[in-house]
């Protein structure tokens, strides 16, 4: 077999276990790693209070939301949490070739055993059953005050502060904002 061959080889056996990944996180954790639209990224960011200190991207993915908050707020410290291993490694290049971003970090953890109390604002994008999982969680630890800014997904039995809607040439999103009662 010449070279060319071994490269397609390899190349089928990367994406095999690309997708087989990508499968097994989906039905292992409930949501699959769908990146927002970079409107939607630019959106939430324009939500984050301007007196936040810690934002929180519950579910990271890619990276890319968590990158454009971190870009927008410099004075803001913004966490990336993501379980699911590809996305995770690629939101760590992305911060890798980011490198002015010193505001940014991605810890590879489950969502649900991560504190929330010193959290000025969470920022997700779930599927409605993954936030109705999320919720109780969401009331539980975050502070009076703190804000939660969600993409699609509304917070089952709240009503939002505010809802945005984000264009877009085949399906609008919608951004929901919340903010925990003093
Ligand atoms: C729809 S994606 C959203 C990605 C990103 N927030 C964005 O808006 O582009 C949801 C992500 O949550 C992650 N996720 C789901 N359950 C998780 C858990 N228990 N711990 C950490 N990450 C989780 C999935 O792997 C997936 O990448």
């Amino acid at each position: 077999m010449h070279a060319l061959g071994v490269f397609f080889l390899l190349l089928q056996a990367v994406l095999a276990l690309l997708a087989a990944s990508y499968l097994y996180y989906d039905w292992k954790l409930g949501a699959a790693s769908v990146p927002s639209s970079s409107a939607a990224g630019r959106a939430v960011a324009a939500l984050v209070p301007p007196d936040a200190s810690s934002v929180v991207d519950l579910g990271s993915g890619w990276g890319g939301m968590a990158l454009a908050v971190a870009r927008a707020h410099p004075q803001v410290k913004v966490t990336g949490i993501e379980y699911a291993l590809p996305p995770y490694l690629f939101s760590r290049l992305r911060q890798f070739f980011s490198p002015a971003l010193k505001n940014l970090s991605f810890l590879r953890e489950d969502l649900f055993g991560y504190p929330l109390a010193p959290v000025s604002a969470v920022i997700c994008y779930m599927p409605p059953e993954m936030m109705e999982r999320l919720a109780p969680k969401l009331a539980r630890e975050l502070r009076p005050g703190a804000v939660v800014i969600s993409n699609s997904a509304d917070w089952p039995g709240r009503t939002p502060e505010k809802t945005v809607e984000v264009p877009a040439l085949l399906l609008a999103e919608k951004i929901f904002i919340y903010r925990i009662a003093s």
